[in-house]
């Protein structure tokens, strides 16, 4: 070969090899491996019913220690054993029975899940309630006031309390919001406004937090839960069915659906993924009604 182009074709890859990062072999290999949460602590609120029981199963199911938390204990316990036969290892979950709006209780949250696992490696917060009010009703400062301080307040309160932690072993965030927080529904104002706060939240905390902590949320559509509980039965039925008639997917969500995506972005397969919105709803947020 012409020595000149020789030097000419070792520059050429010299300049790519400056250019480009160049992946191994064993970067790719792990993403077989990067749902596998053994040795890890995962912290999930709202995790004695719905999508959080949902969260709390699948992460044990792939290894993780958990914490199941809520107001019911007798609920607690349910889910805590059914987790403990999902774990490959039966870890067995702590149990705490806590109220988010009381920073006593968020407190003690936290130090029980250091006391008991000496670490945390992922906080969900996902305790959530949907209350609706329009802005006449008698009722409405209260509702607003109660919306915000559970599906807002106490997110902000977590990760205050939980940074220091997630700065030790390079944590991650995921905070549950919702389609609601980008389209607005008659009669549903605190829960959009609390809902639009998490995604703010989240962009504002990603730029303070990295590159040590990531931060996402997960924007489900409607899931089957219990969330619409204080609604009259008939009033639900109509509901889903207008939903899913207006979803893309033609059903409505489940708990795993969404836990899924948690998992996703918790894994070393988001590993650049920060400040996110993930819209999980079958495509329901292009195609949604007004009330
Ligand atoms: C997960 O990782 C642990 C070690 O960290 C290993 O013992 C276990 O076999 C792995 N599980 C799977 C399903 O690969
Ligand atoms: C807790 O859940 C149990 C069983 O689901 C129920 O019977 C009980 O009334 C609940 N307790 C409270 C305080 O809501
Ligand atoms: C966290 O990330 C930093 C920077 O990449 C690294 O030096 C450190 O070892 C990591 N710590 C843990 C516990 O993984
Ligand atoms: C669903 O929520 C309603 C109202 O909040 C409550 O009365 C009911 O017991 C709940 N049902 C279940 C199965 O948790």
């Amino acid at each position: 070969m012409n020595l000149l182009l020789f030097i000419v074709l070792l520059n050429v890859s010299l300049i790519k090899a400056n250019i480009y990062y160049d992946l191994s072999n064993e970067d790719y290999s792990d993403v077989q491996n990067s749902r596998n949460f053994t040795g890890k602590v995962v912290l999930t609120t709202g995790s004695s019913s719905g999508i959080g029981e949902g969260i709390v199963k699948l992460f044990s199911v792939l290894g993780a220690s958990v914490v199941v938390t809520g107001r019911n204990a007798t609920e607690i316990t349910r889910v805590a054993e059914e987790c403990q036969e999902l774990s490959p290892n039966k870890l067995k979950p702590l149990e705490v029975v806590a109220d988010v709006t009381k920073s006593d209780d968020l407190n003690r949250l936290l130090s029980e899940t250091i006391k008991t696992f000496g670490k945390l490696d992922v906080l969900v917060n996902n305790a959530g309630i949907g209350p609706t009010a329009g802005v006449r009703d008698k009722a409405f400062m209260k509702v607003f006031d109660q919306t915000i301080q559970v599906n807002l307040r106490a997110y902000v309160e977590l990760c205050y309390l939980s940074v220091p932690y997630l700065d030790e072993t390079n944590g991650t965030i995921i905070s549950i919001s919702s389609i609601a927080s980008t389209h607005p529904y008659i009669a549903n104002m605190a829960y959009e406004v609390s809902k639009t706060g998490v995604d703010m939240m989240t962009k504002a905390l990603a730029l303070e937090l990295g590159p040590r902590i990531r931060i996402n949320t997960i924007n489900p559509g409607m899931v089957e839960t219990n969330i619409t509980g204080s609604l009259p039965p008939v009033i639900v039925d109509a509901l889903r069915k207008e939903l899913i008639a207006r979803t893309p997917l033609k059903r409505i969500g489940q708990p795993l659906d969404v836990a899924k995506g948690v998992v996703f972005l918790a894994s070393s397969d988001a590993q650049f993924i920060t400040a996110a919105n993930l819209f999980i709803d079958g495509g329901l947020v292009y195609n949604t009604p007004g009330y």
